[in-house]
Parts: C-alpha cells; sequence; structure tokens
C-alpha cells in the first residue's frame, strides 16, 4: 500500500495509528487486519454490514459506468474537485461503490492519492484496481470513518450513505466535500424501480448542515438511450434489486421500449467545512 496512504488510516477498533506489517496492517494496541489477496484491506472490524451492495449489485454498476451512461457526471465532479483542491494532497471517496468517480477525479488532480471506502468488499475488491494512484478499505461510514483527524484535502460521496460528523472530523478545515444527489427526475423513464425521495435536499442540509455550509450546488441533467440490458444492469444495480421481487421486475422491465431513453438528473453540491 502506498506508505503515505496506510499513514492517514487509523484502527478501526482503537483508532490508533496503523502501519503495514507483512501482509497485514497493525495498529500498537495488536489489532491486525489482513491485506487481501487483492490488495484491499478490510477495516470493517468484523462487524457485519446492514445491506452491502452485492457482487451481483456491483457486476451491473462496473457495466453501466463503463458504457459511459454517467461519464457526464464524473467529469463535472473532476472539473469540481480541481477547483476545490487544485494543490497536492488527499481525497477519499466515502461509499466510492467501483471508484468509478474517485479515479475520474484523480485523472484530474495529477498530485493527489485517493482512497476509496465502501461497506461492501465486491465494491473495494474493483476500487482497489480504479487507479494507480488510490487504494481501498472496507468501512462502515455508520460505524466511524478509519482515517486521522483532518487528514483529507477532499471528500467525495457521490449516491452513498454520509455521516457528516465523521466526514468533517476526518476532512482538513480549508478542504472541501463533493456531493452528488439524484433529483427528484433522476432516471425517470425507469419508473417507479428507482424512487427518490422529494425531501432529499432537506434531508442532505440535516445531515450535513450542522458541519458543513453549502457553497454551491450544480444542476446536471442530460439524457441517455439505455439498450434493454443496460436499463436492466441499472436497476439491477440499485435498491429495487432488492426490493422489487425478481419476477415482477422482470415483466416490469420487458414491458420497457427498447432502447429506453432515460433522463440523467443529479445535483452537485460543494460543501466547506463550518
Ligand atoms: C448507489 S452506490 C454508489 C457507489 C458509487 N459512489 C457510484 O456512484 O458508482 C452506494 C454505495 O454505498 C455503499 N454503502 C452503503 N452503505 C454504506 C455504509 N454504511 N458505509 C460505506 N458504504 C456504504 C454501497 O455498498 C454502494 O457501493
Ligand atoms: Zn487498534
Amino acid at each position: 500500500m502506498h506508505a503515505e496512504i496506510v499513514a492517514r488510516l487509523r484502527c478501526p477498533v482503537c483508532r490508533d495509528a496503523l502501519s503495514e506489517l507483512p501482509g497485514a496492517l497493525g495498529c500498537p494496541a495488536g489489532h491486525r487486519f489482513d491485506l487481501a489477496r487483492q490488495g484491499y484491506v478490510n477495516l470493517l472490524a468484523g462487524r457485519v454490514p446492514a445491506s452491502p451492495d452485492t457482487a451481483d449489485m456491483v457486476s451491473a454498476r462496473s457495466s453501466v459506468l463503463a458504457a459511459g451512461h454517467f461519464r457526464p457526471v464524473a467529469d463535472l465532479v473532476a472539473a469540481a474537485a480541481l477547483e476545490v483542491a487544485p494543490q497536492d494532497g488527499f481525497v477519499a471517496d466515502v461509499g466510492a461503490g467501483t471508484g468509478y468517480y474517485l479515479a475520474a477525479v484523480l485523472d484530474r488532480l495529477p498530485g493527489h492519492l485517493g482512497l476509496a471506502l465502501d461497506v461492501s468488499t465486491p465494491a473495494v475488491r474493483q476500487a482497489v484496481r480504479a487507479h494507480p494512484r488510490a487504494e481501498a478499505v472496507a468501512a462502515d461510514t455508520w460505524h466511524g470513518l478509519p482515517l486521522a483527524d483532518g487528514c483529507a484535502d477532499l471528500l467525495l460521496n457521490v449516491f452513498a450513505p454520509r455521516n457528516g460528523a465523521e466526514f468533517h472530523r476526518v476532512l482538513r478545515p480549508s478542504g472541501g466535500l463533493l456531493v452528488v444527489t439524484p433529483r427528484p427526475d433522476h432516471l425517470a423513464g425507469l419508473e417507479p424501480p428507482v424512487a427518490v425521495d422529494p425531501t432529499k435536499a432537506e434531508r442532505l442540509e440535516a445531515t450535513l448542515g450542522p458541519w458543513f455550509r453549502l457553497h454551491s450546488a450544480t444542476e446536471c441533467a442530460y439524457q441517455v438511450s439505455l439498450s434493454r440490458t443496460d436499463a436492466q444492469r441499472l436497476v439491477a444495480m440499485g435498491p429495487s434489486a432488492r426490493h422489487e421481487p425478481p419476477d415482477a421486475l422482470a415483466r416490469r422491465l420487458a414491458s420497457l421500449p427498447d432502447p429506453l431513453t432515460a433522463t440523467v438528473s443529479v445535483t452537485l453540491s460543494h460543501y466547506a467545512p463550518r
């Protein structure tokens, strides 16, 4: 692992510093976390998360992202990252999935190192390969991030859970937090599977408001043409893959036009620590 990234990691059990041992990371108290053969480290500390993305969901996400349907969103995030953190530094993507957005940001920030954090080990296994300047760890955002205070210059959070107190703790005071959230018309062509909570903006403000002030918000909306396979994958990577019975889902998908025009519609919010 990049030594500069290990230096920023903290033991998920006792919060002390971690250092690299043969085949593992360890803290002075003797807590040890094996390096997986794929190169990531599991810092879940034995906690079994409620609903991590499954291997099937991660594989569907990977294909949809590779098809380029979310490229404009990644470009927008990368351009904002360049404004927030133009110098060398460290960027952490919390709820990174396959590391697609982190990789786009690192491509635009050649002096930065990056870390993908996600509760899903299938996701982390992909994310560790996302970029040569990135590492990946399995970690639960709700349990607290396994990162040192003030160690990050930039935090990314794309369609993933937010922990305002922890984001604030690990971000340096002059750093920035970039959050991508779906707008109510996001993927409207695929309704009802990807239902967006209309109160999302208020919830975002409630979770982050005590810790961050909104610096700017940019809306991004465009249309994508989805083959039946892409539409199926888009549904398979989202929450309805869990909630909708498979046969009902299959029937509904079969009734959609092929190709299907859908709207990608998101808000990119740039927050500064209070
Ligand atoms: C909708 S996906 C977004 C992934 C990625 N940011 C992207 O847009 O491609 C949400 C991600 O959050 C992760 N996640 C869910 N709960 C989490 C938690 N408590 N801690 C860390 N990651 C979590 C999931 O495993 C999944 O990879
Ligand atoms: Zn420890």
